[in-house]
């Protein structure tokens, strides 16, 4: 698929799995997630453009490189929170906004209840961040009230997707590049991803 990229990376591949087994308790669901999350926020942040500047070292001037536009994290509540501080690791100077969603369990549709994102949205690399995506109904959502507030580059990083929720961010927002760890099966009855790993959110906060 196109505008579809799935992390391999071995380390990665092998946290997924740790994540995905139900005997993993929340403490180290918490501590793998915050690592992987270091692990994507490098690879998907492999083509940001770059400016040249000139640096001192202690012998020499000499010219480098650093990051050419600003970066916002948006995490979407409450799971995203798992991958912010792994980015942050890899991204320090980032600005972080939040966009809280849930899922109403019967219809399946999000529902909106905070959103705060920071100013300088406009010209920033926008890395929409959320272990999951199902339906696609909460990443199209969070993608539109972006775009609504100025958001021009944007980036959905999950670490499970399934079929269904790749197509509709596909449908809605055709030039939003999505970066997975793993696109699985299909979605069960509950619109839960199969086989998954539950509910990130629940698992990560012990509210299951
Ligand atoms: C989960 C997950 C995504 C959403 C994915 O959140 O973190 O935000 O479901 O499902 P979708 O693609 O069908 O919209 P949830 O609604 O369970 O909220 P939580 O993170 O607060 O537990
Ligand atoms: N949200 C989750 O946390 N897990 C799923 O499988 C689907 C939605």
């Amino acid at each position: 698929m196109k505008n579809l990229i799935i992390l391999d990376h071995p380390i990665v591949q092998r946290d997924v799995t740790l994540l995905r087994d139900k005997r993993t308790p929340s403490n180290q669901f918490r501590a793998i997630l915050r690592r992987v999350s270091a692990l994507m926020a490098f690879a998907v942040t492999a083509d940001l453009p770059l400016r040249s500047v000139s640096v001192t070292t202690p012998l020499a001037k000499t010219k480098g490189r650093v990051l050419a536009r600003p970066v916002v994290l948006v995490p979407i509540l409450r799971a995203g929170l798992g991958l912010v501080g792994g980015f942050v690791e890899v991204l320090p100077d980032s600005r972080v906004g939040h966009i809280g969603l849930y899922r109403d369990e019967h219809s399946l549709r999000p529902v909106d209840y905070y959103f705060k994102v920071p100013r300088n949205i406009r010209e920033a690399m926008v890395f929409l961040l959320d272990p999951m995506l199902a339906t696609g109904g909460s990443a199209t959502a969070a993608l539109t009230y972006l775009k609504n507030h100025g958001a021009k580059t944007l980036v959905c990083v999950t670490l499970v997707a399934a079929p269904e929720g790749v197509r509709r961010v596909h449908k809605e927002h055709p030039e939003v590049k999505i970066y997975t760890c793993a696109l699985d099966k299909k979605l069960n009855a509950r619109g839960y991803i199969l086989p998954g790993l539950g509910d990130a959110g629940d698992r990560m906060f012990g509210t299951e």
